[in-house]
């Protein structure tokens, strides 16, 4: 398989492990140990730590365990344990579907600008991807319509990603229906990527059932990364219908065997207590959500988003004569703030902003990006008034 370079991946290592003010992570500040065993009632933290630094570290039940797999199972609607795969991040759960359910040759529909993965993969497996791209005059939004037209009899996958990573754009209920109508029809499945589930923002959209609710068709991939703060357990799962989550082990028993028996236990502890870890998060976007309106409101002439409708991620579109990569680039050398370039995902101008740091690093950040639209501002300013004829 040849695949095409991860754009936003190489951009984001390139700076992540130094540059002070991160705001273009697409994640929610993560939890720590101390965190997990605090959301325990607390005459249970000493005996749950215990278990932990107790646990023998051999391999762990290679689906993931039971007792991991039934918690999410009951996250859908009739959902066995053994409907759900665990695996290694959303990332792996995508890779060992597109492997298993593409040939090359096969028409697949995926919605665009999206993490690179979800199109690039099928790609590299050979397969004619077309890509449902994302309106975005007055806000960004996906047209159902548009992808009624890109859908053939060959289809045989639909890849969808809602809330959407980059434009926090969502599809409804009725829209996502339509898109499964529309699977059904040709014979076809959909994968929607619900990396962003459970992650609500004032003032946003309401939340559409996950995908595998709507029937035998619909495959549903969720994360520990981002609803629940812990990226660093590299844990994820699929949730499918019939033998699919079967087959995706057995190509995994060639690709990363099981799931890492620490994560697996610490992840156990996160989705049984999911409801304080989302009050958490909803602190956290309330906050940054307030600091951000204010911050794009007081320079609407240099740039502007429109507010995520769910998850935590915008594509503010500025009026700067700069490319975006150059201007990211600058932003971390200069100012030590991470804003992920619009270029990595087919939008020039644009950068992508997370609403998911710590509220204080969220606002310094912004102070810094402030400080540099000023000074692109202020010289593009002096270059046209020197440009000026004399008088
Ligand atoms: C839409 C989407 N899917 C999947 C992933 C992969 O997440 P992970 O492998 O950490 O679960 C990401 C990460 O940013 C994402 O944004």
């Amino acid at each position: 398989m040849k695949l095409e370079t991860f754009a936003l991946e190489r951009w984001m290592t390139k700076y992540e492990s130094w540059v002070k003010y991160d705001i273009a992570e697409s994640g929610i500040l993560p939890l720590n140990i101390d965190d997990l065993l605090g959301l325990l009632p607390a005459g249970e933290r000493a005996s749950a730590l215990e278990k932990l630094t107790g646990l023998r570290l051999g391999y762990s039940e290679a689906p993931g365990t039971h007792e991991l797999r039934s918690l999410l199972a009951e996250t859908y609607r009739d959902c066995a344990p053994e409907n759900i795969l665990v695996t290694t991040g959303a990332i792996e759960a995508n890779f060992l579907l597109f492997n298993v359910l593409l040939d090359p040759g096969d028409h697949v529909v995926a919605c665009y600008p999206a993490y690179q993965q979800l199109y690039s993969v099928p790609r590299g497996i050979g397969c004619e991807v077309a890509l449902w791209r994302v309106r975005s005059k007055d806000g960004f939004r996906f047209d159902v319509g548009d992808l009624e037209r890109l859908v053939t009899p060959r289809t045989r996958l639909i890849v969808v990603n809602t809330p959407h990573n980059p434009t926090g754009a969502m599809l409804s209920e009725a829209e996502l229906r339509r898109v499964y109508a529309l699977a059904e029809s040709v014979g076809a499945m959909v994968l929607c990527d619900e990396a962003y589930r459970w992650l609500t923002v004032p003032g946003g959209d309401p939340f559409a059932p996950p995908m595998f609710d709507l029937g035998p068709r619909g495959i549903s991939v969720g994360t520990l990364s981002k609803p629940f703060g812990l990226p660093g357990l590299r844990l994820g799962w699929i949730a499918a219908h019939g033998d699919l989550a079967a087959r995706c082990w057995a190509m995994r028993d060639y690709v990363s065997l099981s799931p890492g028996r620490l994560s697996d236990a610490l992840a156990v502890l996160a989705v049984r207590h999911r409801e304080k870890i989302f009050e958490r998060n909803r602190a956290i976007i309330t906050a940054n959500l307030a600091t951000a309106k204010r911050w794009f409101a007081e320079r609407a002439d240099l740039i502007s988003w429109q507010p995520p409708r769910g998850g935590l991620l915008a594509l503010a579109r500025y009026h700067l004569d700069i490319p975006s990569l150059e201007l990211a680039n600058r932003l971390a050398e200069r100012y030590n703030v991470m804003l992920a370039p619009g270029s990595a995902f087919g939008f020039e101008h644009h950068l992508r902003i997370g609403i998911g740091q710590d509220p204080a690093v969220f606002a310094a950040g912004l102070d810094q990006a402030a400080a540099c639209f000023a000074e692109l501002a202020a010289s593009s300013s002096s270059r046209q008034g020197s440009a000026a004829p004399a008088e």
